[in-house]
């Protein structure tokens, strides 16, 4: 497996949301866990999202999935990027593992390109922050200041910014890893044909905030308290709405986000969302019973999150976690469970042996199971 040799410690502290570095040799040697050829065998797929862009007699085309052929493409100039490919490939997921000190609600997905020589997207910001690993093949990437910079549409679904001066001007050759912030303008192309592996973190905003707040109120039939002013006096400007009444009406408002534990409920299901599909598998079929969990797990099989699936708690809420989107409830004495289910991306017998004797524990792991949301596979497989 591949691993990085990096001082995460140091580099959030002088890096991480501040400003662009190259990590060189982070993950080298890097072994691709994915070829090009499987790589476009998830872009055929219609509940993968991937693209497709191209640059050709000075103009910049990008297209949509799923494809299924790429014979008209030149060898020259064209790009296939595909999202969230940890949903599908283990071994890809296993690249966030490294960086798991991040928590689980940041990480949004891992991006794959492929890009033959002078491939790539061309000049854009990204609102998120990214670790960019470069697979086999090398890359030449440059990264300019976050000054405010405006963006263009070059083609449609393609928004690009104006040559910018670069802080950062390198080739990245397998292993190499490049963090960029949000709103660092960058751009990369190969020189090579390439394999790039984006993993990419989220950030939500104000609005997405506010209306996911408002929505979740909707659903819960929440937030029902009506404004009171048994204390008013009267005034002798009607036109006026006075401090006191703007402020009395915004801790209407605030109550409810002071709410820790109604706040933390909705941020649960807000965060434990998927934004990509997932490659949720049941069937009654394979459904597991809680006789045949040790079994298996002695079978030196491992039990396997599925991949992109975001599981997550609060403090606040000790008897729930959030799966998915949804609210799960723990069973009675299974709050540590909960919190190793919620932490790990792999768990084995040795590791679930203390909950082993507990019925109702071992009922919810095979629950959990039977949802897809763990999948049984022995190590070798992976
Ligand atoms: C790419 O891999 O070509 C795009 C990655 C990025 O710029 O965020
Ligand atoms: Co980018």
């Amino acid at each position: 497996m591949n691993k990085l040799t990096v001082d995460l410690a140091a580099f959030m502290r002088d890096y991480w949301q501040k400003k662009p570095t190259v990590l060189r040799g982070a993950y080298a040697p890097f072994v691709d866990p994915i070829t090009p050829d499987e790589l476009a065998g998830l872009a055929t797929e219609e509940q993968v999202e991937s693209r497709l862009v191209t640059f050709a007699d000075g103009k910049w085309s990008a297209q949509h999935g799923p494809f299924e052929d790429y014979s008209q493409l030149g060898e020259s100039h064209w790009a296939l990027l595909v999202q969230a490919t940890d949903h599908w490939i283990k071994p890809v997921a296993d690249l966030i593992t490294p960086f798991r000190g991040l928590p689980n609600w940041r990480i949004d997905d891992v991006m794959i390109s492929y890009s033959v020589p002078g491939g790539g997207v061309g000049p854009h910001i990204d609102q998120y922050d990214v670790f960019i690993i470069q697979g086999s093949g090398s890359r030449r990437w440059r990264v300019g200041s976050n000054t405010p910079a405006e963006q263009f549409v070059a083609t449609p679904g393609l928004l690009h910014v104006n040559p910018f001066e670069p802080i950062i001007d390198v080739e990245l050759q397998p292993g190499d890893i490049l963090y960029i912030p949000p709103g660092f303008p960058h751009d990369g192309y190969a020189i090579t044909e390439a394999m790039s592996y984006s993993i990419g973190y989220r950030a939500p905003n104000q609005q997405d905030l506010f209306s996911s707040f408002a929505d979740f109120l909707l659903q819960e039939d929440a937030g029902q308290l009506r404004y009171a002013d048994p204390d008013r006096e009267l005034t002798n400007e009607p036109g006026l709405v006075s401090a006191k009444d703007v402020n009395d009406i915004r801790m209407l408002m605030q109550s409810l986000l002071q709410d820790e534990q109604f706040f933390s409920a909705w941020l649960g299901t807000q965060l434990s969302q998927a934004k990509h599909e997932l490659n949720i598998l049941t069937s009654d079929e394979w459904d597991l019973i809680p006789d045949e969990l040790i079994p298996a797990l002695e079978a030196e099989d491992e039990l396997y999150r599925l991949g992109g699936l975001r599981c997550l708690y609060f403090r606040a809420l000790p008897d729930v976690c959030f799966v998915n989107g949804e609210k799960m409830q723990i069973p009675e004495g299974g709050q540590e469970l909960a919190h190793l289910m919620c932490n790990s991306t792999v768990l084995t017998l040795e590791n679930l042996q203390p909950y082993l004797d507990n019925p109702v524990l071992v009922e919810w792991i095979c629950h959990w199971f039977n949802q897809g949301y763990w999948y049984l596979a022995s190590d070798a497989e992976e």
